[in-house]
């Protein structure tokens, strides 16, 4: 009976431990703060560096310019005195987000117990545990097309898995590798990349462009990358970015896309481990870049494109982030991007801006794995930074999972069109030859109807 009783009162310790240690955000606001002065910048440069805030956009202070928009979350204890320097310094600023912890309160749907892949619903947001038993149903019921490969381990060892979609070939393939989930707190990444993989195996009998694609190529995709990260925002910590390394008693995170071989942690990117632009100790230091790193160099010279997801912000970015000299294909990456972002408008008229990377974010970057994908020689990397423009930052309701999916995989989709028409070989009857041959037969068909 003792031994009962201790057992419950330990129970209800660990669920007061667990319940009780997840970070609060009640009262946080977000404000959006536009410094008018290079003085104002600097001020709100050193306010967020002595606070230690949580810098929404842009990801690190040095990024902070005068007329630039500052997203920033201010905790409750400091959010009275901040408006009070803010008024002082006469910097103007709005309040973006009024409660954060409401936000993150209301977003999270109930999760069914036993979910299978017929049932998944891809408008939600779903916890690891979820995903990984998703990963697994993929790969056993659409086993013809796909194939779940390991990719390597996280710090905290949990296995990371990339899928390869493509039919077998005799000739050699080219790949196209994609990824989500490089940042914790991007929750709508993690989602898209299942949505993505969920549209191909729907639609790729029905699709001629498609259907060509995945013969010539295979398609690499890397579900989620940060995953001790991803755990930990639902777990501890929602707006937790990093990814779960420990460096000393204080300080526990490394910015993954800081921490590639790419003029590494030069600019816009931290040695200080309490940041959240944090480099790591070297290029590839964490686990979860040296997995990634070790796949790309052993099949990169057969790597066509490279697309890596993010939010938020809406913008296609190319490289580089730490120079504002455009790259060696800079020209045809804008073409293949500016007719994704044309499409991806007719979908739900939704605006990305398309441009090199610290151009159109505004602030410099180094070791970003989009940049290193094209000092390794990719030819075509995109960054995808999804929706929304601030409104809810990475608190994206689930209402709006499908809209941002739909509208990425109308971009996704118009690049490998061009892919298709630029690097693949077509048989001979062409799509538009097919639609042309219909139209005809239909029009005979009428005219012999009239005529008899
Ligand atoms: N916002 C993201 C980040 O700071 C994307 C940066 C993209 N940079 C690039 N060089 N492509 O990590
Ligand atoms: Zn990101």
């Amino acid at each position: 009976m003792t031994l009962f009783r201790w057992s419950i009162c330990l129970l209800a310790i660990l669920v007061y431990e667990v319940t009780c240690l997840k970070v609060q955000y009640e009262g946080d606001q977000v404000l959006k703060i536009t410094p008018k002065t290079s003085n104002q910048a600097q001020y709100m440069k050193e306010l967020t560096h002595e606070w230690l805030l949580d810098l929404w956009k842009p990801e690190s202070s040095e990024g902070i310019n005068p007329g630039r928009e500052v997203h920033v979350r201010v905790p409750l204890s400091h959010v009275q005195l901040m408006k009070e320097k803010l008024q002082e310094q006469q910097i103007p600023f709005k309040i973006m987000i009024n409660d954060v912890q409401k936000l993150i309160s209301y977003a999270t749907t109930k999760h069914l117990q036993r979910i299978s892949l017929e049932t998944y619903d891809y408008t939600i947001y779903h916890p690891m545990n979820e995903i990984y038993h998703w990963m697994e149903e993929i790969n056993e019921k659409h086993s013809d097309l796909v194939t779940k490969r390991y990719l390597g381990h996280t710090y905290e060892h949990r296995p990371i898995y990339y899928f390869k979609v493509g039919w077998p070939s005799d000739k050699k393939k080219k790949v196209i590798l994609m990824d989500c989930g490089f940042h914790a707190r991007e929750w709508v990444s993690v989602a898209f990349c299942q949505w993505f993989v969920k549209e191909i195996l729907a639609t790729h009998k029905d699709d001629p462009v498609l259907t060509n694609v995945l013969k010539q190529v295979d398609l690499y995709i890397i579900p989620i990358l940060n995953i001790d990260g991803y755990i930990y925002t639902w777990t501890k910590e929602r707006l937790w970015r990093k990814n779960r390394a420990i460096y000393n008693e204080t300080c526990t995170g490394v910015d993954l896309n800081r921490n590639f071989d790419a003029h590494w942690c030069t600019i816009g990117a931290s040695r200080d481990c309490s940041s959240n632009t944090f480099c790591g100790s070297e290029p590839a230091s964490e686990p979860e870049t040296k997995a990634m790193v070790s796949l790309v160099e052993k099949i990169k010279s057969d790597i066509l494109g490279y697309l890596t997801f993010h939010s938020y912000g809406q913008m296609i970015l190319l490289p580089y982030g730490y120079t504002t000299t455009p790259s060696k294909d800079h020209d045809a990456m804008m073409e293949a991007a500016s007719r994704a972002v044309s499409k991806m408008k007719e979908k739900h008229n939704n605006e990305y801006a398309v441009g090199s990377s610290c151009l159109v974010i505004n602030y410099f970057d180094s070791g970003s794995s989009g940049d290193w994908a094209t000092e390794i020689g990719i030819k075509y990397s995109y960054t995808f930074e999804l929706r929304d423009n601030g409104t809810y930052g990475f608190q994206l309701p689930e209402e709006q999972i499908k809209p941002t999916c739909e509208e990425t995989t109308t971009a996704v989709m118009t690049m490998f069109e061009y892919f298709n028409e630029k690097y693949l070989e077509n048989s001979a009857v062409s799509v538009t030859s097919m639609k042309l041959n219909v139209l005809l037969s239909c029009i005979l068909c009428m005219y012999y109807v009239l005529t008899h």
